[in-house]
């Protein structure tokens, strides 16, 4: 085991030797070979280490204190400046043995000394064991990143649990006006489209997608004769119809989960008008938030296209016709446009999400 870990790190490190002296460069350079060591680059110019540093990436560097132009110290201090958060496996090649020199040399991230003379068995016990080190760290960064990978497609897992858990209740709660779920669906999928063409981001798209399909939850609180009613409502009938606004709300409201609190803001306000004219509290244009603006426009869309207990399905220029008539009215106009502007969008997600 411990030969087959030799064996390892004799093939594989990087060893970087920085030295003003050619003959050090060479003594060292080949005592290293002779011992099995294969991968090595060699400075005689301290101007030179920082840039080989970055591109070779050096497992080791075993580097001279006393060098012209930059000594040792400068360059401990150029790769201490380095944003690396690599384990920094520096040998101090030194005759200078005085205390105050290696204390330095150690407070700028030096890990160990050879003295001058080399003495050859020393040298290269020094170096292995600094790589075996080095081994060790790089192999405990590789199961630091293995492990964050994985808890990071967990967490993904769980998300995606989550939300069709989510999907599969909303669908359970339209089942007894919708037994396919597909209004939901198409109500998420406008939203983004919608959202996308706002400006809104990619990931706040997906967020109004799925708080969008929320937007009528509050129906699970509204009777059966009412809801599945084959004709026009009474006034008392429309009101309790309307409180499924509040009912919606009052469901989703209080959860920590920002999809579920941007479905609240859509069950409150997806039946506000722009002039003010709608319910529950009759606010007006930009009091309305986006999200229900645009859940409104969506939301009409698909209706009047479709078939409901209480009226036909109406057509596609009659739908467009009566919409384009609310702008201002039911719609915010501006987002009104950016829908008719772009309706085939729309008209496309209709034909290819329906029963
Ligand atoms: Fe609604």
């Amino acid at each position: 085991m411990l030969t087959k870990t030799m064996t390892l790190i004799k093939q594989t490190s990087r060893i970087l030797i920085v030295d003003d002296t050619p003959a050090n460069v060479f003594l060292l350079e080949q005592l290293l070979k002779l011992s099995g060591y294969t991968n090595i680059v060699t400075l005689t110019d301290s101007r030179e280490v920082l840039s080989t540093y970055q591109t070779f990436q050096p497992d080791l560097l075993l580097l001279d204190l006393k060098m012209p132009y930059l000594d040792g110290f400068d360059i401990l201090k150029q790769l201490n400046a380095l944003e690396n958060e690599d384990y920094l496996s520096v040998i101090v090649i030194t005759a200078q043995s005085d205390k105050e020199n290696r204390l330095k040399s150690l407070e700028l991230g030096a890990r160990d000394f050879i003295g001058k003379p080399f003495d050859h068995t020393e040298v290269i016990m020094r170096v292995t064991n600094l790589l075996e080190i080095r081994l060790l760290h790089n192999a405990t960064k590789e199961n630091n990143r293995l492990l964050e990978e994985r808890v990071t497609e967990r967490t993904r897992e769980i998300e995606n649990i989550q939300l069709e858990l989510v999907n599969k209740l909303l669908i359970a709660a339209e089942f007894r006006d919708d037994n396919t779920g597909n209004h939901i669906l198409r109500i998420g999928q406008y939203a983004a489209v919608l959202g996308q063409l706002w400006g809104l981001d990619q990931s706040d798209c997906l967020l109004l997608s799925q708080a969008a399909m929320m937007h009528d939850i509050g129906k699970i609180g509204v009777p059966d004769g009412i809801l599945l009613k084959p004709g026009p409502l009474t006034v008392e009938e429309m009101a309790i119809m309307k409180t499924h606004t509040q009912k919606g709300a009052d469901i989703l409201t209080g959860s920590a989960a920002t999809v579920l609190q941007l479905g609240e803001v859509i069950a409150l306000s997806h039946h506000e008008k722009w002039d003010g004219s709608g319910y529950p509290a009759g606010l007006a244009a930009d009091a309305i938030p986006l999200e229900g603006r645009i859940t409104a426009i969506c939301d009409v869309f698909d209706a009047l296209l479709s078939e409901r207990p209480y009226k036909p399905a109406w057509t596609m220029n009659s739908t467009l016709d009566l919409m384009a008539r609310e702008a201002g009215h039911h719609f915010d106009p501006e987002l009104l446009q950016l829908f008719l502007d772009n309706v085939d969008r729309f008209i496309k997600i209709y034909n290819e999400c329906t029963n």
